[in-house]
């Protein structure tokens, strides 16, 4: 029997948004693909890195703060983490919570299964009162399915900045989408970056040893993967700016020379100008203005700010506004 063309299948959303974000002008490509199993670890080695200040100063709060957080709500209380990782930060506040309930509902939502199933498995060894009921999959959907055991308040939290990845109308579709999904004496725990100078931004995005270039760089790794794709790695090149005037650190890709690179299982072939990029992610950076305005805007009441000793990085309690 002859097989059927590849290029008739239905397109998945990978497909779609790759064919969408290389046909355009500029070409720019959603940064939530930067997380299959390897970009995933590549993330975990950025966070370990002398100049990705971010996971460091968030740390720092919760390791300082995590009992004081957990002490403006009554027990017992559940929590739920958007964009979960590793979980290694949210150690702190089950700790607080431990030290005051008998047991705990974690729920973690997350893109990456293997980081999630490693995670979840690792906490349920270490943690015998907590019950760890992990979704793989977007925010968004993982909402709907948030679960109470007894009725109590959720804690959600959205750590280390992830919200600096959405733009700011679709920061406040997330976070309005979010609010809707809670309920009066709910709150949410927002990790979010503060603006700075460029050189230390710039740092934190251009790494000496290289590894955000190769984070950067392996989403065409997975391109070349998924799609039967030929991109030469050793012909793009990583960049990250500081763009002061929209207040975010830019990434692209930078095509070295004039090529043409052909993506099989799309049938799309892409020409390359010398010096083309491929905008691959925007890491928006806030002042306290801004973050008050943003929980006005979704819904939330602002209830406490608390910043690392050098005031890089803020964690925002926000709770629910009464309608
Ligand atoms: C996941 N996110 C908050 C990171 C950031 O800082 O925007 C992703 C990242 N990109 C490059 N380095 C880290």
């Amino acid at each position: 029997m002859k097989p059927s063309p590849i290029s008739a299948r239905p397109e998945d959303a990978f497909a779609k948004d790759v064919r969408a974000g290389l046909t355009a002008q500029p070409k720019s490509l959603p940064p939530k693909y930067f997380y299959d199993t390897l970009g995933s670890q590549l993330f975990e080695a950025i966070c370990a890195l002398p100049e990705y200040y971010l996971t460091r100063s968030e740390t720092e709060i919760l390791q300082r703060h995590a009992p004081e957080i957990v002490a403006h709500f009554p027990d017992p209380l559940s929590l739920v983490e958007l964009g979960s990782g590793s979980a290694v930060k949210t150690r702190y506040l089950l700790d607080a919570l431990l030290a005051k309930q008998k047991s705990l509902l974690y729920q973690p939502i997350d893109i990456s299964e293997s980081i999630l199933r490693q995670s979840a498995r690792q906490l349920s060894l270490d943690y015998p009162q907590l019950l760890v009921r992990g979704q793989v999959g977007d925010y968004t959907k993982g909402l709907g399915q948030i679960e109470r055991q007894h009725n109590e308040a959720l804690l959600v939290l959205f750590l280390g900045s992830n919200i600096g990845n959405y733009n700011p109308d679709e920061a406040r579709q997330l976070l309005t989408a979010l609010r809707q999904s809670l309920r009066p004496g709910d709150a949410l725990l927002l990790g979010a970056d503060l603006k700075k100078s460029a050189e230390v931004l710039t740092a934190a995005y251009d790494d000496a040893l290289g590894v955000t270039a190769a984070f950067n760089l392996n989403l065409l790794n997975r391109i070349n993967r998924e799609f039967e794709a030929d991109f030469d790695l050793k012909h793009f090149a990583h960049r990250a700016h500081y763009n002061a005037d929209d207040g975010r650190v830019e990434m692209h890709l930078v095509s070295q020379k004039a090529q043409r690179v052909f993506l099989r299982r799309l049938n799309l072939s892409i020409n390359f100008d010398a010096g083309e990029t491929i905008h691959t992610e925007n890491s928006w950076k806030f002042d306290l203005a801004q973050l008050q305005m943003l929980a006005t805007e979704t819904g939330f009441a602002v209830r406490q700010t608390w910043f690392d000793q050098a005031a890089f990085f803020s964690c925002n309690l926000w709770q629910v506004a009464s309608s």
